[in-house]
C-alpha cells in the first residue's frame, strides 16, 4: 500500500499524523510512505528525518492525496483537502463527525472509506487513540493554571507547592478519569494540595488504591463540590460523559464563592465545558475573568507541546495503521472488532450510528460491510 501524510492545514495545528518512526514500520513491512514537504517541522521533525526512513517526500498536498491509497492525518480534513479525497482511498484521522454535517457529507459524497480515531475501541471499553491526548492534556492542566495563578496573570498569586512555613495551593480536580488522574498527579507532583471529585465509586475506589497518599478522593456530589470549590485556588475541569455535552458542574453564582484570583482550567471544554462561564480560548489568547475567577478554556490543548503530543498519537496509531496497510482495510477490521468501531463512512454509506442519530442520517451497519 501507499501510504500519505499531508502537512496540516487546521489553524494552529503543528502535529503531524506520521513520525518518522511511523514511516519507518510501514516501509519495513513493505509498504510505500510519501510525506509532504515540511509536514513534520511543527513538531521538530524535518524533511531529512523521514527520508533516512526510506520515505519519499513530495511538495504538495494535491500529489499526497493524488498518489497515496491510505491518507494518514491527524485533524479532520479540512474542505479543500474533502475535495482531494477519492472513491477506494482510505483515511485514518480523528473526524468528530456528530457535530460536523459538512464534514460527513463531503466523506460520503467523495466515496472514500474513513476510519476516525475517536471511534476506535479497546477491549476494556476505553479509547485507545483518544487516551494520549488526554494524557497530555491532563499533564498541561497543572502547569497552566499555575502560569495563570501568576499574579501578573490576574491570578491570586500563589505557588504550587508554596514554601516552607507557607501552605501549598489547594487544587481541586472535578472528574478522575485519564485527564483527572494526570492532573492530578502532576500537581501533586508540584506540592500542591489536590482533591480529586468523581462521580463513580468504582472510579474513587480505583484512585483511592492506587494514589492513597498523592491526593484524597471525594464523591462528586453537589454539596462536596460547592465547598471543595470554594476553598480552591484551582479546580480543573475534566469530566466527560461518553458522546454527551459536559454537564455544567459550577454555576456562575458559584464563583462568587470561589477566592479572589482563582484559576479555573477548563479541559472538558472540548464537549462545551463543565463550567457555566466556560468558553472556548485559543494558545495565543488562553485566559479570561470573570467575576474575578481566571479562566483558562483552550479546547487543544494538546497542540501546545505539539512534539510530545504527536509522538504520543504515533505511538498509538501505528499497530491499527500497520494493520490497515498490511491487510486492507475490510480484513482489519473483520480480524478486530474494536477496530472497526473506528470506521464511520464507507462508500458513501454512514456506518457509526451516534452520528446518523446526530445529523438524522441512515446507518449501514458495520459488520454487514466486512461480511
Ligand atoms: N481541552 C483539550 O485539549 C482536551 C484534550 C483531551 C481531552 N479533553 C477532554 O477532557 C475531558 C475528560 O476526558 P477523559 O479522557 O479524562 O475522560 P474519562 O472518560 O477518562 O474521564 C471522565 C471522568 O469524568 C467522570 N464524571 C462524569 N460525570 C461526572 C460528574 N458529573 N461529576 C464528576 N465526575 C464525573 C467519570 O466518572 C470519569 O471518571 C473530556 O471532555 C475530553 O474531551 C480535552
Amino acid at each position: 500500500m501507499k501510504l500519505g501524510c499531508p502537512k496540516e492545514i487546521k489553524p494552529q495545528e503543528f502535529r503531524v499524523g506520521m513520525t518518522p518512526n511511523a514511516a519507518r514500520e510501514a516501509i519495513a513491512h513493505g509498504h510505500d510512505v510519501v510525506i509532504e514537504k515540511g509536514a513534520g517541522v511543527g513538531s521538530g521533525f524535518p524533511d531529512s528525518d523521514y527520508i533516512d526512513a526510506g520515505a519519499v517526500i513530495l511538495d504538495t498536498a494535491e500529489e499526497i492525496f493524488a498518489t497515496a491509497d491510505m491518507i494518514v492525518k491527524v485533524k479532520e480534513p479540512q474542505a479543500v483537502e474533502r475535495k482531494m479525497l477519492r472513491e477506494g482511498q482510505l483515511l485514518f484521522t480523528y473526524l468528530h463527525l456528530a457535530p460536523d454535517p459538512d464534514q460527513t457529507h463531503d466523506l460520503l459524497a467523495s466515496g472514500c472509506t474513513a476510519i476516525a480515531y475517536e471511534t476506535v475501541t479497546d477491549p476494556r471499553g476505553g479509547l485507545p487513540l483518544l487516551a494520549p491526548m488526554s494524557e497530555v492534556a491532563g499533564k498541561l492542566a497543572p502547569q497552566v493554571g499555575a502560569w495563570t495563578l501568576q499574579k501578573a496573570n490576574g491570578g491570586r498569586g500563589v505557588l504550587m507547592g508554596g514554601v516552607p512555613g507557607v501552605r501549598p495551593a489547594h487544587v481541586v480536580v472535578i472528574g478522575g478519569g485519564v485527564v483527572g488522574t494526570h492532573a492530578a498527579r502532576v500537581a501533586a507532583g508540584m506540592g500542591a494540595d489536590v482533591t480529586v471529585l468523581d462521580m463513580s465509586l468504582p472510579r474513587l475506589r480505583y484512585l483511592d488504591d492506587n494514589f492513597r497518599g498523592e491526593f484524597k478522593t471525594s464523591y462528586a456530589s453537589q454539596g462536596n463540590t460547592a465547598e471543595l470549590v470554594a476553598a480552591a485556588d484551582m479546580v480543573i475541569g475534566a469530566v466527560l460523559i461518553p458522546g454527551a455535552a459536559a454537564p455544567k458542574l459550577v454555576s456562575r453564582a458559584q464563583l462568587s464563592t470561589m477566592k479572589p484570583g482563582a484559576a479555573i482550567v477548563d479541559v472538558a471544554i472540548d464537549q462545551g465545558g463543565c463550567f457555566e462561564t466556560s468558553h472556548a480560548t485559543t494558545h495565543e489568547n488562553p485566559i479570561y475573568d470573570v467575576d474575578g475567577v481566571m479562566h483558562y478554556c483552550v479546547a487543544n490543548m494538546p497542540g501546545a507541546v505539539a512534539r510530545t503530543s504527536t509522538i504520543a498519537l504515533g505511538n498509538a496509531t501505528m499497530p491499527f495503521m500497520l494493520a490497515l496497510a498490511d491487510k486492507g482495510w475490510k480484513q482489519a477490521c473483520a480480524d478486530d472488532p474494536h477496530l472497526l468501531e473506528g470506521l464511520n463512512v464507507h462508500a458513501g454509506k454512514l456506518t457509526y450510528y451516534a452520528v446518523g442519530k446526530a445529523l438524522g442520517l441512515d446507518v449501514t451497519s458495520p459488520q454487514l460491510l466486512i461480511k
